[in-house]
């Protein structure tokens, strides 16, 4: 059977969100018609910051966010965390490559906890790192910046890698959403687009969008 040609994605960054009111932020983007909220988790030590757990997922959910939650792990240690991201309301969790522990468990792991997995891969990373796990995976995800902080400049080189995993993708008949995570906004998007990204991480573009509905609607049509 043929893999299904996935439509293009909105997921706005929480980060560049108000964080006094989150909630506020996420129904922002629900209402911009954006399906999916990307939630960035760091330790402070995988990367040289920290954000926010578990529980922020969670009071998200309680306050009442019906979002597709993508929840991108940059974490040591990320399966140590898996069934607290999952039991909070995560409907996928990407976990990083560079750490040292059992990245095919981990993935496992994570769908059997009924939720999709995904591989995500920093810039200095060669794709070839992940092409043994891209039958297991739901999503790969390309950094287009360095990990650890949101407004940073899209990084240009990182197309080519898009380009090789999109390669693989079709060559291999696979299914797995393509996602592009770093300084993204419209042109750049299109640029990702062209080499095969269907899903885009938009953090400052988004939420400096004076109209969030029109800014959602053009990279649904990239
Ligand atoms: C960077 C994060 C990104 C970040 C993107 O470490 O993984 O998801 O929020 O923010 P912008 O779009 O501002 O680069
Ligand atoms: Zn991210």
């Amino acid at each position: 059977m043929k893999a299904v040609v996935p439509a293009l994605i909105l997921a706005p960054s929480l980060l560049a969100g108000d964080h006094a009111h989150l909630a506020d932020s996420a129904a922002a983007v629900a209402q911009s018609g954006a399906p999916w909220l990307h939630l960035d988790i760091m330790d402070g030590h995988f990367v040289p910051n920290l954000t926010f757990g578990p529980e922020t997922l969670a009071a998200l959910r309680r306050a009442g966010s019906k979002l597709f939650f993508d929840t991108h792990l940059m974490l040591s240690e990320p399966q140590r965390y898996i069934e607290s991201f999952a039991q909070a309301g995560a409907n996928l969790i990407s976990i990083h490559i560079e750490p040292a522990y059992d990245h095919t468990a981990t993935l496992a792991r994570i769908r059997q906890l009924g939720c999709q997995c995904g591989i995500v891969l920093n810039p200095g990373t060669p794709a070839q790192a992940i092409e043994p796990l891209l039958g297991l995976v739901d999503l790969v995800l390309v950094m287009t910046v360095q990990p650890g902080f949101g407004g940073q400049s899209f990084r240009r080189d990182m197309l080519a890698k898009v380009e090789q995993v999109a390669d693989w993708r079709k060559g291999r008949n696979l299914g797995f959403r393509l996602e592009v995570d770093g300084g993204i906004d419209l042109a750049n998007g299109a640029e990702c687009r062209a080499a095969g990204a269907d899903t885009f991480v938009a953090g400052t573009s988004f939420f400096k969008a004076a109209d969030k509905q029109a800014f959602a609607a053009a990279f649904g049509k990239l």
